[in-house]
């Protein structure tokens, strides 16, 4: 099951994907950058802000020795200042305490200021193939659908039994692709409403489309 789950997952992103900037590229810092920015808003919104950091820093160094009154402005907009801040404070303690080089574990970036859980997995999968699983909203909604996990999502120790779960299907060699073709089938297809089943690699063995549970998956129950 695992195999065909992640066989079926990633032949359908190399079709189907869209072309991002942040998905021609294993740079950890273009790779950083872009999930800040896409935790405050959609990829079309996010897209020039992206861009837009990228011209004015091309690596961290530029970012960690610019204003910080300047890099407030380049985030105008997107809200939720305290992250712009962070972003700051990291690129800065990555050039003086790491030598300007992202480190390349989900643990040693755990420890970075503004890097959670997902962010590492990202940049742990994106930038350097760790097998380290993303969970985020897109990955809780595939999964609970395609097993009819009915764990609440909004208890936080439901983020440990996704994440086990997920750490069972990604490919030890695959870990890039599987994350974002997870992601991309949640942003995508396996939407939350208005669900496109009919264009779903995975459709055939969904235990939420079998049942007619959909809708009724994942559960959230705080709101
Ligand atoms: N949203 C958050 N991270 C993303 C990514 N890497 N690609 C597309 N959408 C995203």
């Amino acid at each position: 099951m695992n195999q065909s789950f992640s066989n079926l997952l990633i032949n359908w992103y190399n079709q189907h994907q869209r072309d991002l900037p942040w998905r021609d590229t294993s740079d950890p810092y273009r790779i950083w950058l872009s999930e800040i920015i896409l935790q405050q808003t959609r990829v079309d919104q996010g897209l020039p802000y992206y861009n837009k950091f990228i011209n004015q820093y091309p690596s961290v160094h530029e970012l960690a020795k610019a204003p910080e009154d300047e890099v407030m402005r380049l985030w105008q907009g997107l809200g939720y200042y305290s992250r712009a801040r962070n972003l700051h404070e990291c690129a800065k303690s990555i050039v003086n305490q790491y030598d300007g080089e992202f480190p390349d574990t989900y643990e040693e970036l755990l420890k970075l200021k503004g890097i959670g859980k997902y962010t590492a997995a990202a940049i742990a999968s994106f930038a350097f193939d760790r097998a380290v699983p993303v969970v985020d909203g897109n990955v809780f909604r595939v999964l609970a659908r395609y097993l009819d996990i009915s764990d609440d999502i909004s208890q936080p120790k439901t983020f440990k039994t996704f994440f086990n779960v997920a750490k069972q299907l990604i490919p030890e060699n695959q870990a890039a692709s599987f994350n974002q073709a997870l992601m991309e089938l949640g942003a995508t297809i396996c939407t939350p409403r208005k669900f496109k089943c009919e264009n779903c690699p995975l459709s055939l063995d969904c235990q939420a489309r079998i049942h007619h549970k959909q809708s009724e998956l994942p559960v959230k129950k705080k709101k």
